[in-house]
């Protein structure tokens, strides 16, 4: 499976990008200039040689031609960017972790985009996309040390139970991270605008904090995170024929640095 990641250059996309190729996904690091795309990738593969990280480079329009699109960029170019590459993004799934953040002196404030978060507007820019909320609350830089394990919970959010499913098979490839189906896309608002409590930790503790979550049981997370009538969790592409139906929440059962 290849995994596109629009805006890709940055701290968020490729510690993302570092991470999906160590445990296995073919990974295309997009930007607004393949080249900058290539210098990135040129040092993430300098940087793990041990890893034989399978990463390429685009234009985020090259990236966007993956199986799955994650959306990396600032919160405020997002919805721009997947509209400018709509026609790519129909019938996939495309993760947004972006969050809407500003800092006003020392304190970290969450901001509220159009329709309440950045995946809903990204939702809405591309409707015939499955955007699924997620990695928000996870630190780049951890996430980019391959040297470590990175222990973290992964808040999901979608719509589209197989955006849900496809993107917590994805997570789960990753040892020590769990996926944990936390509804519909309206949840993104929340979970996104928590980031700002993690930021507000970080600076007070001088740490980077990730989010662990007690008292939900590992068996009982994988099983929620999978769509209505699945029967195995490995992570394939959905149907681009059209759109799966809105979750129904009764059977629905993620800066850092
Ligand atoms: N940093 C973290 O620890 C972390 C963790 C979880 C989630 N996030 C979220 O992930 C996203 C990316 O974080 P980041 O720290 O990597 O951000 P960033 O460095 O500010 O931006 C990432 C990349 O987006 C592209 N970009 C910048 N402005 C753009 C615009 N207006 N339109 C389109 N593309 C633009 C740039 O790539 P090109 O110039 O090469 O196109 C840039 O390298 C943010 O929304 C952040 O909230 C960050």
């Amino acid at each position: 499976m290849r995994i596109g990641i629009l805006g890709g250059t940055g701290p968020a996309g490729r510690a993302l990008a570092a991470r999906l190729a160590a445990v296995g996904f073919e990974v295309v690091v997009g930007s607004r200039s393949k080249y900058r795309a290539m210098e990135i990738v040129d040092t993430l593969l300098g940087h793990w040689p041990e890893h034989q990280l399978t990463i390429g480079a685009a234009e985020n329009s090259g990236a966007a031609d993956s199986d799955i699109v994650v959306i990396a960029t600032p919160w405020d170019g997002a919805t721009q960017t997947a509209a400018s590459v709509e026609d790519k993004l129909r019938g996939k799934v495309v993760v947004s972790m972006a969050n809407a953040l500003t800092r006003l002196g020392k304190e970290f404030q969450p901001l509220v985009p159009p329709r309440g978060s950045v995946a809903a507007s990204v939702q809405a820019a591309v409707p015939q996309c499955m955007v699924a909320a997620a990695l928000h609350h996870v630190p780049a830089r951890e996430l980019g040390d391959l040297s470590h394990p990175i222990e973290s919970d992964v808040l999901i959010c979608s719509d589209h139970p197989s955006a849900i499913q496809v993107t917590s098979d994805i997570v789960d490839k990753i040892p020590n991270m769990r996926p944990l189906n936390a509804g519909e896309l309206a949840m993104a608002t929340p979970i996104e605008s928590f980031t700002a409590v993690l930021m507000q930790l970080n600076t007070h503790y001088k740490t980077r904090v990730a989010l662990k979550f007690t008292g939900i049981r590992d068996a009982e997370a994988a099983r929620t995170t999978q769509a209505p009538g699945a029967v195995r969790r490995d992570a394939h592409p959905p149907s681009r024929d059209g759109v799966d139906p809105p979750t129904d929440s009764s059977s629905t059962s993620e800066h850092p640095a």
